[in-house]
């Protein structure tokens, strides 16, 4: 089976009550809002998102900005739907989306050039070869334009830690091997972590912010921290996070941003 296929069929499941799990889990809100944020800040007329899942942010932004295009794209057939249903009933006729990969934007999407390309939560974590995918997305983003791309992290230092005092070395250093599977321990998905060095090499524009996240504030998928901890100590390291995650520091974090824009010309 094609890697395209596997990882579609692998969204195709998860996408029955991924937007239930989402809803219960105050960490991955609480990100989404700061990766909502960072999109905001720069001026925009034609976006596209990679790798939409339920449609969260593509929906939400084409709600609140009526007069932005919003175009997406997903390997999920189901996710696809998902989100086609949300446009059709909020009427939203500046949004468009469409089953597949960055390397199939030409004909998904021909002739359209995007000022602002965002991927939230894991999709370029997903392509076959991320210096390829880059250039896909760099063909068809217009000059100035940016990106606001987000990865799952190589190296998330908290995590390795706390792996190794639970003695489990196997999951400490799962995400440095060549093919991490996922964060699912029961159901597989081939998927690339990348160091942020290497990251910046494959994407080839000039990088213009960065930041990690869950640097100390507990990734989204520790949950019985995100239980048993207090939410006033939980506030306290997320801004311990807030506060040092665009240092070096950051780049050890569960999950990184990274912001580029192409030149003017
Ligand atoms: C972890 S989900 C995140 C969904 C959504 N962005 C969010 O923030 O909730 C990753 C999504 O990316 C899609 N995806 C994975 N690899 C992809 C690829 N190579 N091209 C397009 N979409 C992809 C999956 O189908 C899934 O919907």
């Amino acid at each position: 089976m094609s890697y395209y296929r596997e990882v579609g069929q692998y969204y195709d499941k998860d996408a029955v009550d991924f937007e239930r799990r989402y809803h219960l889990n105050p960490a991955l809100q609480r990100i989404r809002q700061s990766f909502r944020e960072r999109v905001k800040l720069h001026p925009q007329s034609t976006v596209l998102e990679v790798g939409f899942g339920p449609g969260f942010d593509l929906v939400h932004f084409a709600e609140q900005f009526p007069e932005q295009q919003y175009y997406g794209i997903d390997i999920s057939e189901e996710m696809v739907r998902l989100t086609q249903e949300k446009i059709d009933t909020g009427k939203l006729i500046n949004a468009q989306v469409a089953p597949g990969s960055v390397e199939h934007l030409n004909t998904l999407f021909p002739e359209i050039k995007f000022d602002m390309i965002y991927v939230f939560f894991g999709a370029l974590n997903t392509v076959d070869d991320l210096s390829h995918a880059m250039s896909c997305l760099r063909n068809v983003l217009k000059p100035g334009g940016r990106m606001v791309l987000t990865f799952v992290n190589k190296y998330y230092l908290a995590g390795t830690l706390i792996e190794l005092l639970k003695g489990k070395p196997k999951n400490a250093f799962a995400r440095w091997r060549r093919v991490w599977g996922g964060y699912s321990p029961t159901n597989y998905l081939a998927s690339k972590c990348y160091a942020p060095g290497s990251i910046c090499e494959k994407v080839a524009l000039p990088l213009t912010y960065s930041r990690g996240y869950s640097i100390v504030y507990p990734a989204w998928y520790y949950h019985k921290l995100h239980k048993i901890l207090p939410n006033a100590l939980l506030h306290m390291l997320w801004s311990i996070d807030d506060a040092v995650s665009s240092t070096k520091l950051g780049t050890f974090g569960e999950y990184m941003l990274y912001e580029f824009q192409s030149s003017e010309t």
